[in-house]
């Protein structure tokens, strides 16, 4: 196998900037920041199964630090790096009832928002399954030079500029799209540096794997039952089209079907009939990301990305993944009357 040459992010990132010629690179300075906090939540993340150990919430280890749970030290890590940073004007976190606006005079002058999950998947680190943090960032519609207001953070999904998502799993990888491509970089754990590892991703257009919580069943709509009973019927012939994969963690299950193929479902439901994702932290950068590797994402009713969210942790209905998979349970299911 011939040994390539290893490509950093920020290496990589500067030379799709300088494709375009009237790019500013503030763009790429704030992926950078972003990978810089992801770098830092993953040092705290491999730790995780030490917390026994070193301490839990509230105690203070050895080294006199608190100790934090990973969802709220992912997110002060964040908030403080994109304070930090030159390009972000505020943040809005899943983690908090409002958003953030940096009110220093460099933010002030800044043009872009971000909004992320510090940690998706949480439920998961007991148990040292793959965990996330998923990052969206538009330009602000408020007016430049005085602090951010509401109304950069309740922009439709169609009007992101970049979104990405970094994956604590059996290693770490940082994936970003922008309009025109998909990429994902692996950390290198010796140099600390995110590596391309995963050129211009594309989704199959077709899949095997259907992931949903089964267990949700009873509460489904008949649509959604007929599809599933699809899926499993499917299952009785030789070839056996269809699997059945469910971390419980948005980043992992995605990821998997990004690289893969497949659906990932998380529709609405008797007890939740706005389902339980959340449209701005959670599927809108999720959607971006899946579109431009050629796939697909919906509520059921319209396309994710044109839903215009009336506030910050609206839900959604999502049905995500290869294209010929979205419309085919889009024959099935009809979110409408759930959503509207
Ligand atoms: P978070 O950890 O950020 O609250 O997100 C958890 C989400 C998502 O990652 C996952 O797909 C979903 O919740 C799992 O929900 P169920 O346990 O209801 O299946
Ligand atoms: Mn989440
Ligand atoms: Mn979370």
């Amino acid at each position: 196998m011939s040994q390539g040459k290893l490509i950093t992010m920020d290496e990589f990132t500067i030379q799709e900037t300088r494709k375009f010629p009237q790019a500013t690179g503030e763009l790429s300075a704030l992926l950078r920041d972003l990978g810089l906090a992801g770098k830092i939540i993953n040092k705290q993340v491999r730790k995780a199964g030490l917390v026994d150990i070193l301490g839990k919430q509230g105690a203070t280890n050895i080294q006199g630090e608190e100790q934090m749970k990973l969802d709220v030290y992912a997110n002060e890590t964040l908030i403080n790096i994109l304070k930090n940073s030159t390009e972000c004007a505020g943040i809005a976190s899943e983690e908090n009832d409002i958003h953030v606006s940096y009110e220093d005079t460099f933010s002030a002058n800044s043009k872009y928002v971000v909004l992320f999950d510090p940690l998706d998947g949480s439920s998961n680190i007991d148990v040292n399954a793959p965990i996330g943090t998923i990052f969206a960032i538009y330009r602000r519609v408020s007016e430049l030079g005085k602090p951010c207001t509401e109304a950069d953070f309740l922009q439709a999904g169609n009007r992101l500029m970049a979104a990405g998502y970094i994956i604590y799993g059996s290693s770490t990888m940082m994936v970003y799209a922008t309009k025109v491509s998909v990429n994902g970089f692996t950390l290198e754990p010796s140099i600390g540096e995110f590596c391309l590892s995963h050129p211009n991703i594309r989704i199959p257009e077709n899949g095997k794997i259907y992931s949903i919580n089964q267990g949700n069943t009873i509460k489904y709509s008949e649509g959604m039952l007929s599809y599933l009973n699809f899926c499993m019927e499917n299952n009785k012939e030789e070839s056996r089209p269809y699997s059945h994969r469910y971390i419980g963690s948005m980043v992992a299950d995605l990821h998997r079907t990004l690289i893969k193929g497949g659906i990932f479902i998380y529709p609405a439901d008797k007890s939740s009939p706005k389902g339980k994702l959340r449209l701005q932290y959670e599927c809108n950068p999720m959607t971006f990301i899946v579109e431009a590797a050629g796939g697909k994402g919906t509520t059921g009713y319209c396309n994710i990305l044109d839903v215009t969210p009336t506030e910050l942790h609206q839900r959604v209905p999502i049905f995500i993944g290869s294209k010929n998979m979205v419309n085919k349970v889009l024959e099935f299911v009809k979110e409408k009357e759930a959503v509207a």
